[in-house]
């Protein structure tokens, strides 16, 4: 028989994968699931891009340019724009997500076996990127007693050697919540300078801050042109599933190769990219309130966890996510009994382990990953049910590894008890 590629056969499957799985089993035994595990956010898509959608008549839907339509790419400059930023048509390329963009970028900046310095936890897809361009991540460690803030100078270029072709950030960060401050921006683009890297930000988030003023790489002066910024609708404007994505560089190198890529799969999407025109022009109505929830959601998560016992959190600057650090033996064994085992009145909470944010082994081991996308009040009832099972998990005894009473498979009752939460309905788990 055929064999798959060692290439294919080492890429990594979504960490979440399994849990997903037994959340879906759960369901079907009527225990209601709080998702908290996934990257999607639960608020509308902007009316505008519906609009756009019903009015379209092209007939027969064709291909666009590879680098984007041009409308598009001008819709999208226009919203560079607001942020003082000036970009040339050949600075922007459209790409199909902005996992599309990582996934062309890491293969245009380094070579089989050469490596891209990234700051753990980190969004754990880079390693798939990675395996597919057949580069090395080299993980910088981050520390949650410091917010998860860049360490010092000395640390970061302890990752990086001769074979180092880039520093990859995210900014705001999924998992961490954390945004950088102008000093790490600074000291981020320096080190790229004196080490001759490309500095590729991942601003994604870029809009969810909210302690301070939001910021991008792009307002940076860039002699050397050694930025790329790679970015995405997916977040910004709650349409995760339309798939449109971009790349952004004043290096024209960069962005020749980019349009290469481009080339090797003909187009974007030309229903989304055009209908997306009017969204990225109503951006500064569409997002402030969007962010205003966001900043609210945050705000209910950071007291809940400060009040769980033995729960070490840091308050998320920015993005939808944080790490927290739990008072159990392992975070993957508690994330799974919860899931596969623990219900308290027919309910339980969905996290992802944090392990699968880090490279490095070992690291992580007692921390998961939060994505408070659900409202305030369902996510006050979800931090509520996780305190409960904290402390269960803690109080089980050696001898029956479960717990009497609302452990183990859930009573028959839950079914007839199904909360009317749009959480406890059944629904299809994406492995973002
Ligand atoms: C940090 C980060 N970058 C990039 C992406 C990719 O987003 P998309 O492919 O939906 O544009 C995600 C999605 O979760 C993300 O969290």
């Amino acid at each position: 028989m055929p064999q798959i590629s060692p290439r294919a056969s080492s890429l990594q499957a979504s960490p979440l994968r399994k849990l997903v799985d037994s959340a879906e089993e759960r369901k079907k035994k009527g225990v209601c699931v709080y998702h908290l595990n996934i990257g999607q956010p639960d608020l509308p898509t902007p009316q505008s891009f519906y609009d756009a959608l019903s009015a379209m008549s092209e007939n027969p839907v064709a291909y666009k340019r590879s680098q984007g339509a041009v409308e598009a790419i001008d819709a999208w400059r226009e919203y560079y724009k607001t942020y003082s930023v000036d970009l040339d048509r050949s600075e922007l390329a459209i790409t199909t997500s902005g996992s599309e963009a990582l996934q062309f970028i890491t293969c245009l900046v380094a070579d089989h076996n050469e490596e891209v310095v990234v700051f753990e936890p980190f969004y754990t897809n880079y390693n798939a990127f990675a395996t597919i361009a057949g580069v090395k991540l080299h993980p910088v460690t981050l520390d949650i007693e410091t917010g998860f803030h860049l360490p010092s100078d000395a640390e970061i270029e302890a990752a990086i050697n001769e074979r180092t072709k880039a520093i990859l950030v995210c900014n705001p960060s999924n998992p961490t919540g954390t945004v950088l401050r102008k000093d790490e921006m600074d000291r981020l683009f320096a080190l790229a300078e004196k080490h001759d890297l490309f500095l590729i930000a991942d601003e994604v988030y870029r809009e969810f801050v909210f302690d301070g003023e939001v910021q991008t790489f792009l307002s940076y002066p860039d002699p050397n042109h050694r930025l790329i910024v790679v970015d995405s609708i997916s977040k910004r404007f709650n349409l995760c599933g339309a798939r449109i994505g971009a790349i952004v560089s004043r290096n024209v190198d960069v962005m020749k190769a980019v349009v290469k890529f481009c080339m090797s799969r003909l187009s974007s999407p030309t229903v989304e990219q055009m209908a997306m025109i009017p969204v990225l022009k109503q951006h500064q109505e569409i997002v402030p309130p969007l962010i205003h929830e966001w900043h609210a959601r945050r705000d209910a998560v950071d007291a809940a966890l400060k009040k769980i016992p033995g729960v070490k959190a840091h308050k998320p600057e920015g993005a939808f996510y944080t790490i927290c650090e739990l008072p159990v033996d392992s975070a993957e064994n508690f994330s799974k009994w919860m899931i596969e085992e623990f219900q308290h009145e027919c309910e339980t909470v969905l996290v992802a382990p944090a392990p699968g944010f880090y490279a490095t082994p070992g690291k992580g081991e007692k921390e998961i990953r939060i994505a408070y996308v659900l409202n305030t009040k369902e996510l006050k009832r979800a931090l509520e049910i996780l305190t409960i099972a904290l402390e269960q998990y803690n109080n089980r005894t050696h001898a029956t590894k479960s717990i009497s009473g609302s452990a183990g498979t859930a009573p028959e009752s839950c079914r007839a008890d199904r909360s009317e939460s749009t959480r406890c309905q059944p629904v299809e788990s994406p492995d973002a």
